[in-house]
């Protein structure tokens, strides 16, 4: 089974970006423990800071993957696109957040994505993305 995870912005910046909210650890150092826990799955990961080719890389994981995984980051809260683009695809999408950004500014309690996605995971760390996982797990 094909996993597509896709990262928004600043989410390059993972360990160093305010390790308070988001943690000390980089997503490719995260990256690689999940695919070594769940190496029956195959993992790919795209990240960007640009929504255009956010909106082409899940139109690509649509095509390429059995489910993807969403942490559309600050475009979450912007992007009339990734919420269309989410809407558009013929495979289930959960939207993941690593901090719970219900207990953030006001600005951050809408989501654009989660209209469109099976499910939303915010709050659990990088264990966030773990959990998604799970759940396109057999059974
Ligand atoms: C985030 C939450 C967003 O509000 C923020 O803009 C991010 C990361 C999260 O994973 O907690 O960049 O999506």
């Amino acid at each position: 089974m094909k996993i597509a995870i896709i990262n928004g912005p600043n989410l390059n910046l993972l360990g160093k970006r305010q390790p308070e909210i988001y943690g000390g650890q980089s997503f490719e150092e995260y990256l690689s423990k999940l695919r070594a826990s769940f190496s029956h799955l195959e993992i790919s990961y795209f990240q960007s800071n640009i929504e255009g080719e956010l909106v082409n890389a899940l139109h690509q994981a649509a095509e390429d993957s059995d489910g993807i995984i969403l942490n559309p980051a600050a475009f979450t809260h912007t992007s009339v696109a990734l919420g269309d683009a989410v809407k558009s695809l013929n495979c289930p999408l959960i939207e993941v957040h690593i901090s719970n950004i219900f207990q953030r500014e006001e600005f951050r309690h809408f989501s654009y994505v989660s209209s469109g996605a099976k499910a939303v995971i915010s709050g659990m760390g990088l264990r966030s993305y773990e959990l998604a996982l799970r759940y396109f797990l057999p059974a």
